[in-house]
């Protein structure tokens, strides 16, 4: 039986996994500051419900980008998922699919575009990438995505080089032996036994607004870019023409001391001003940080670790079953707040 919260589902997680998998997975940058800011973030604000409202038929259903979701909660970019389960990332897209959401996979995956696209071909699915030294290798990878029916490309830009991560140091952690990371090994040669700063030795670091311009201009989907931090930077990012703005911290993983998340939405949202969409990660554990979110202007939040905890606990199943909690918290808090859909959820829902 799977456990019945995503809090019992990290505590099962973490005894299941192997010290150097678990601090890599769960672990943030530096004094991992940030790491709490992102829960505490999301839980300094209250809700305002209205009362006697109809909400006898609640929908959480949306879009993203004119793609239709079952809810706006998507699955993040994350490394290494057959480190968790031999499912991985075709197990995740397959969770996703079935809960009726959309996958974003990872540059750094231990599986390819092909084989996503493959397990869950009716899904939605946009592609992560990081911007290689190697342009012959991110041009690859992005017509990869292309030809595999990906919709979206999301350019990943707070990790131009790899924070210190104190857990890793702790347990030396490597990429196990069993696990491949196809993008690494065709810009490096090899994954098996690699270092986390080994593997982001494939992001170049020199990487700017300008060439995000050229970029946009030959890529054949629209780009979103993940990891805005400033208001400025979100209309930085507008002018050169992204599709959407991601505010993320990278979980708390790339550099400590910046706020948690919902502290930064409001200002990228009023920078953004409705120009794109705007979607926002880092500590969602539950359908109410969901909706806080809505509140203060996202369009849909993506979940990391949780969805690794699901997968861990259960595979496909466990990660179908995170979601499905999420989204069974959402329909709740949307009907308690006296919201019908996620569109109806405003600022004037914050107490
Ligand atoms: C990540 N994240 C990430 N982001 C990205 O753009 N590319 C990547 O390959 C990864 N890999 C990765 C691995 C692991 C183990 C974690 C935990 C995270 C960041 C991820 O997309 C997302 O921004 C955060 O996970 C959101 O925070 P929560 O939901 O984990 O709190
Ligand atoms: C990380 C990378 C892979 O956070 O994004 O570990």
């Amino acid at each position: 039986m799977l456990p019945p919260t995503v809090a019992d589902i990290e505590a099962r997680a973490a005894e299941l996994l192997e010290p150097g998998p678990l601090g890599y997975y769960v672990g943030g940058a530096g004094a991992e500051r940030t790491l709490a800011d992102n829960l505490d973030a999301w839980a300094s604000h209250r809700l305002l419900p209205r009362v006697l409202v109809d909400v006898a038929g609640v929908s959480t259903t949306t879009t993203v980008l004119g793609t239709e979701v079952s809810m706006p909660v998507l699955v993040a970019p994350v490394a290494l998922q057959r480190m968790a389960h031999p499912d991985g990332e075709p197990g995740m897209a397959r969770a996703a699919a079935a809960a009726g959401t959309l996958m974003t996979l990872s540059t750094l995956a231990s599986a390819t575009p092909a084989e996503v696209a493959a397990a869950a071909p009716g899904a939605p699915r946009w592609y992560q990438l990081y911007v290689a030294r190697d342009r012959g290798v991110s041009r690859s990878l992005v017509e990869q995505a292309v030809d595999a029916g990906f919709t979206a490309i999301v350019v990943t830009v707070d990790a131009p080089v790899p924070a210190t991560r104190d857990r890793d140091l702790r347990t030396g952690f490597r990429v196990p032996d069993h696990v491949d990371m196809p993008a690494v090994t065709a810009a490096l040669g090899r994954s098996a036994g690699v270092s986390v700063a080994e593997f982001f030795s494939l992001v170049d670091p020199a990487f700017t607004w300008a060439q995000l311009e050229d970029f946009i201009a030959d890529c054949p989907l629209p780009v979103l870019v993940k990891g805005v931090h400033a208001a400025a930077d979100a209309a930085l990012a507008v002018e050169h023409g992204v599709s959407g703005v991601i505010v993320s911290n990278h979980g708390g993983r790339q550099l400590d001391g910046v706020p948690g998340t919902a502290r930064l939405l409001p200002a990228v949202v009023e920078a953004v001003d409705g120009r794109v969409e705007v979607l926002v990660d880092g500590g969602i554990r539950r359908g109410n940080d969901v909706a806080v979110a809505l509140a203060l202007g996202a369009r849909a939040v993506l979940m990391g670790r949780p969805m690794l905890w699901g997968l861990t606990v259960g595979g496909e199943a466990g990660a179908r079953h995170v979601l499905d909690l999420v989204r069974a918290e959402l329909t709740t808090t949307l009907a308690l707040l006296g919201c019908t859909s996620p569109d109806d959820v405003t600022t004037a829902y914050l107490a």
